[in-house]
């Protein structure tokens, strides 16, 4: 069963002005499908065209073009999902949770933001989960804590830092596009993220 682009749950100009409509027009419509495409062609035939995107990417030694367009098929759903118009609060269980493991709110932002921004090139900071606990990391291109990427845990939050999803707008102020991004994170659904890896 091929692989679908997923629609989007809001307009590509609803995220504005933190992330511009014409970034995300052709973020999902030309990138994103163009992942979605090429993973199809990419498993076609192989021992991997039955399997779900996460078993796919959890097996060893991928070949590159599953790796790369698998992990850019799972990055960018993960990042259309957990991005909402206007942001939304997490609940206060979950907000004592990250106080738990980063000390405060502002802290967890802080090493996340500086993961983002040191990552060299392409490539996407990461909120991960594992036995409960949160931590922090970056991958290169479209790899992800899935995959041996030396992450940990299970991925419930994830930024893109390619210039195709930011640069239109930003340039090269990356960090201004990390800052505005937490103004439109849907923490409700990074907790569901976070509940299902339990
Ligand atoms: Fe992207």
């Amino acid at each position: 069963m091929a692989f679908e682009l997923p629609k989007l749950n809001y307009d590509y100009n609803s995220l504005e002005p933190h992330i511009d409509a014409r970034t995300m027009e052709i973020h999902h419509s030309k990138h994103h499908a163009g992942y979605t495409n090429n993973l199809n062609n990419a498993i076609a035939n192989t021992k991997f065209e039955n399997l779900s995107i996460e078993e796919i990417l959890k097996t060893p030694e991928l070949p590159n073009a599953i790796k790369n367009n698998g992990g850019g098929y799972y990055n960018h759903c993960l990042f259309w999902d957990i991005l909402t118009p206007n942001g939304k609060a997490g609940s206060s269980a979950f907000i004592s949770l990250i106080e738990k493991n980063f000390g405060s709110c502002d802290a967890m932002k802080e090493e996340f933001g500086k993961a983002a921004a040191t990552r060299f090139g392409s490539g996407w900071a990461w909120l991960c989960a594992s036995n409960g606990a949160l931590s922090i990391c970056s991958t290169l291109n479209q790899d992800n804590p899935l995959m041996e990427s030396g992450c940990n845990g299970t991925p419930i939050l994830g930024l893109d830092v390619w210039e195709h999803a930011y640069y239109l707008n930003y340039q090269n102020r990356r960090p201004d596009y990390i800052n505005a991004f937490w103004k439109i994170v849907n923490w409700n659904i990074v907790e569901t993220k976070y509940q299902a890896s339990l």
